[in-house]
């Protein structure tokens, strides 16, 4: 049953240390399922935050010489820029610092305490400061922790105790029975089997003089709330448990948390506990995802092989960070990254596919079509039948992939549309000269509608491509991407008499070779290099004299073919055979102007790929604002001759 209302939390974040990307991941994770419940019209609340208390803040608050207070209030903020460079769609951001939550935790401690849910003893154990969690012996080997890998310490300590045995037969009847509770099936069977092997009763205490920055136990002065206790209690304090029941009760029970698995325990066997002892309902599912790694190992502070999210948003844009994260790994599995990966990703996916369908359908449309998109009129195609249906099929499996979670395999399934959008344009060859000129608008006109439908099903992952993408087909004028609902990925939605406006690539192409790699050092870039960036900007002699800059003199020049502003242009500069260069002239030049002439020529340039075609080198020109004007001689010089 799918109810009106989507209530959707992401773990909240330890303010330690800066986030990796890694955090990201889940984040990007819940965000686009959030947009996508949005798009679907359900009243959406998407909570995330931060998880402030505990020993590990405190020490690493004291390491930089400040107040634990004033640490994380620097770290949040660092935290939510960040969620904004990457558009995360949040509805509220909660603090586990927040006087509210604070005294909702006070309380709802005292309650169990009452109800001798939660109960006075003595505990000693092997206790990991990193991961704030305590170990039992069968899960310790060499004395180290068994998630982080870094040293535990022995802690002996009298403390109040959660008792989690007297509920884990319930918990335990509640996920066999209810198979969607914990997702995927496999982390399902991880829980049951843990439960089946026994449950201890849990210290939710640190003494006061172990750990000072937490919440206090109400009713004992000399004990803080253990922070994992804390944390969970954000999911319903954030929206006004035991205050504002009115709100409370529109958004519980979650419809989903969505965690990392490593945090499984404590929200599948911890949190239910404490709710089933609050008598408060379940959240419907818990939604357990794998791990980013890098070299085949888990991507964490701790391992030091973080990657900064800011920057790389910085360096691709948010579009290309969020697309990878969510298309690369299987929802649910482990996935390995890679700079390199997410550039070919990038060129292969975002660059060749999506945007060279973009660039392809515009510029045939302004060739041909006077730049208006007509609704067609005439005989529907074998062919035209077949890219409807396909239309149809990629949104209805994406849809199936969003309401299970499944966001790789939605971008799976909306990619086979942009490719069959390419293959039907290869197919129906509009640019053919035995095309008519109706045919050619109404082949056309259906690819275009492929590319609004896509905009539409894109948003919840991508937020400037789809924008862009309505903008070059001239949508805009009729209100903005932003405006627009699932409803609309109904085939025809674009009006009679469009006119498109062409526009930059929607994703520039990357040589990994080029860009993997640079900039990492910005990182440690301290105050002042800033300034000396300038001088970084000036080049030595010899690395001017590296260019190869040559006369030549053009033997042939055609059109490109789908790229109205390309050219193709032969260049004899001495050799053997003359050089093929791809150049974005078209709009100033057409090529029996250019035959004869002659022009600089870059020669030593990476050859690269252009609309089908290998480009070699370049011809240099002059731009000022709509002008343009190719570099001559004004002296007759043979090609080949040396530039400098
Ligand atoms: N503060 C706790 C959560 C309390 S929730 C009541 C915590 N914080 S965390 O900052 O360490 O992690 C937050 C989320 O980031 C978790 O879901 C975790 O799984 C996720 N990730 C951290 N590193 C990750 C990867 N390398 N890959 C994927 N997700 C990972 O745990």
């Amino acid at each position: 049953m799918t109810r009106d209302t989507f209530y959707i939390t992401t773990p909240i974040y330890y303010p330690d240390n800066r986030l990796h990307i890694g955090h990201t991941y889940t984040t990007v994770a819940a965000d686009a399922l959030a947009r996508y419940n949005r798009l679907r019209g359900r009243d959406t609340y998407y909570l995330t935050g931060t998880d402030e208390h505990g020993q590990k803040i405190e020490r690493a608050a004291r390491q930089r010489g400040v107040e634990p207070q004033k640490f994380v209030d620097e770290m949040v903020e660092w935290i939510r820029d960040l969620w904004s460079e990457l558009g995360i769609s949040y509805d509220q951001f909660i603090r586990t610092t927040d006087e509210r939550h604070k005294r909702m935790v006070g309380r709802i401690f005292a309650q169990l305490y009452e109800q001798g849910d939660i109960y006075s003893s003595t505990y000693s154990g092997w206790y990991c400061t990193p991961c704030e969690s305590f170990f039992p012996q069968s899960r310790i080997d060499e004395g180290v922790c068994p998630d982080c890998g870094r040293e535990l310490s022995w802690v002996e300590e009298d403390g109040y105790f959660l008792a989690l045995s007297r509920y884990a037969d319930d918990l335990l009847a509640h996920i066999r029975e209810d198979a969607e509770f914990i997702q995927p099936a496999t982390r399902r069977n991880e829980m049951i089997r843990f439960l089946e092997s026994g449950l201890e009763d849990m210290c939710v205490t640190r003494r006061r003089d172990a750990v000072d920055w937490g919440i206090t136990v109400p009713f004992d002065e000399d004990y803080v709330i253990y922070v994992w206790f804390d944390a969970v209690c954000n999911y319903i304090t954030a929206i006004g448990y035991g205050e504002d029941e009115e709100h409370f009760e529109r958004w519980w029970p979650a419809d989903i948390h969505l965690i990392g698995k490593e945090i499984l325990r404590f929200h599948c066997v911890i949190w239910p506990i404490i709710l089933m002892a609050l008598g408060v309902q379940l959240p419907r599912k818990i939604f357990g995802h794998g791990w980013l790694t890098l070299e085949g190992e888990k991507i964490s502070k701790s391992r030091g092989n973080v990657v900064d999210p800011f920057l790389l948003s910085e360096k691709y844009g948010r579009d290309v960070v969020r697309y990878y994260l969510l298309r690369e790994i299987p929802f649910g599995s482990d996935g390995s990254y890679t700079e390199r990966s997410l550039v070919q990703r990038t060129n292969y996916d975002l660059a060749n596919d999506l945007g060279n369908l973009l660039s392809r359908v515009t510029a045939m449309v302004n060739k041909y079509c006077d730049k208006m998109l007509r609704i067609p009129e005439g005989e529907v195609t074998e062919e035209d039948r077949h890219l409807r249906e396909r239309a149809q099929k990629a949104l209805q499996g994406a849809e199936e992939a969003m309401e299970d979670n499944m966001l790789s395999d939605a971008l799976d399934c909306l990619w086979e549309l942009v490719s069959a959008a390419n293959k039907y344009l290869d197919s129906t060859a509009p640019w053919d000269a035995e095309t008519t000129a109706e045919r050619r608008s109404a082949i056309l006109y259906n690819a275009a509608e492929s590319l609004r439908v896509l905009a539409v099903a894109l948003r919840p992952f991508l937020l400037d491509a789809p924008a862009g993408i309505w903008e070059q087909l001239g949508l805009s004028r009729n209100g903005p991407v932003d405006a627009t609902s699932w409803d609309d990925t109904v085939w025809g939605g674009i009006p009679d008499g469009t006119e498109v406006q062409r526009g930059d690539p929607l994703f520039p192409r990357m040589d990994p070779d080029e860009v993997v790699g640079v900039g990492d050092e910005a990182e440690d870039m301290e105050v002042g290099e800033e300034e000396r960036e300038g001088e970084d900007s000036l080049i030595d002699y010899d690395t001017f004299m590296q260019m190869d800059l040559r006369v030549g003199e053009v033997v042939d020049a055609g059109d490109v073919e789908g790229a109205d502003r390309l050219l193709r242009v032969e260049v004899d500069i001495g050799e053997d055979q003359p050089m093929q260069v791809v150049a974005g002239i078209a709009e100033h030049y057409s090529p029996e102007d250019l035959i004869g002439r002659r022009v600089v020529a870059v020669a030593n340039l990476q050859p690269t790929e252009i609309f089908g075609l290998q480009s070699e080198g370049m011809v240099l020109a002059a731009e000022a604002g709509e002008q343009m004007s190719l570099l001559t001689l004004d002296k007759e010089m043979p090609a080949g001759s040396k530039v400098k």
